[in-house]
């Protein structure tokens, strides 16, 4: 299991589908051939980057998709397979240790989503040089990038936003994980191998009427608070004070998250 419970995977698409960055997929699809397009997606989930990109493709898109959870998977599959717009099949992998096992030769593109920031700079590097000793275009949608916003704020927003950002850095299976650094170091790495790179904001925007997300969401917070030993009664008051403005739907939030395109120059579809 990846930790990963398809119900938080559930309640946060809609949120993703509305932040994804159009300027950037337009980027990507400009990369990409127009018909029968085979893209592998890394750490799928349930099928999240399939829901965000399917409308922008008229002809069905041969869909590789890759996970270390075999239920997500199977969530993934049973979602999208039978549908006239897609052809899905899926492998499950530890990329942390068999990324170099797939075949980039037989696709047209890889793509990923909300999975950046897991990783380390060791594991970063080895997936910018399989992407571009392939000559494959890359999109990756939704790499939190450390910025979280409250209406109304509470005084121990910011203190927990930054055990937040700390704990976003240990070990997600990969090495000492890139956190909120993910993105701009990916894309620094993409630009030194020569690659274009088009990037912009994808920042979920939560408004009061999402009170059953911002309820888990903030319990993450939570019990990352307790777990680095903030102060007790301090944590416990910023808990009371949020559920009570979730639960009377005042309470709206934004999180920052990047998207960007990298690209090898001189290969474009359109
Ligand atoms: C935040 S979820 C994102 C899922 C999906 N891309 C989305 O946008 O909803 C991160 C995904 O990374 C996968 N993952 C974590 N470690 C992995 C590993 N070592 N190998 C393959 N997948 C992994 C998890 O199983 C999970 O599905």
């Amino acid at each position: 299991m990846s930790g990963f419970a398809s119900d938080w995977l559930a309640l946060r698409e809609p949120l993703d589908l509305a932040a994804r960055n159009r300027e950037v997929e337009t980027a990507f699809l400009e990369n990409v051939p127009a018909e029968s397009a085979r893209i592998l997606d890394l750490a799928s989930g349930a099928g999240s980057t399939v829901a965000g990109l399917k409308n922008y493709f008229h002809d069905p898109v041969e869909w590789q998709l890759t996970d270390y959870d075999p239920a997500l998977l199977e969530i993934a599959s049973t979602r999208w397979q039978g549908g006239a717009d897609c052809i899905v099949t899926s492998r499950q992998i530890d990329l942390s240790k068999n990324l170099e096992q797939l075949s980039l030769s037989e696709v047209d593109a890889v793509t990923t989503s909300a999975f950046l920031d897991l990783v380390s700079d060791c594991f970063l590097r080895r997936l910018v040089n399989f992407i571009v000793e392939a000559r494959k275009p890359f999109l990756a949608s939704l790499t939190y990038d450390g910025r979280a916003s409250f209406a109304p704020a509470n005084p121990m927003d910011q203190v927990l936003g930054e055990a937040l950002n700390r704990h976003q850095q240990t070990n997600k299976g990969f090495g000492p994980a890139l956190g909120p650094d993910a993105a701009q170091r990916a894309i620094e790495l993409f630009r030194a191998a020569g690659y274009e790179v088009v990037s912009g904001k994808s920042d979920w925007e939560i408004d009061g009427t999402r009170g059953d997300f911002l309820q888990e969401f903030l319990g993450g917070w939570l019990r990352v608070g307790r777990e680095v030993g903030l102060e007790a009664s301090a944590l416990e008051a910023w808990w009371q004070d949020r559920v009570q403005r979730i639960r009377s739907g005042e309470l709206s939030m934004s999180v920052g998250h990047v998207d960007f395109v990298a690209y090898p120059q001189m290969r474009r579809f359109s």
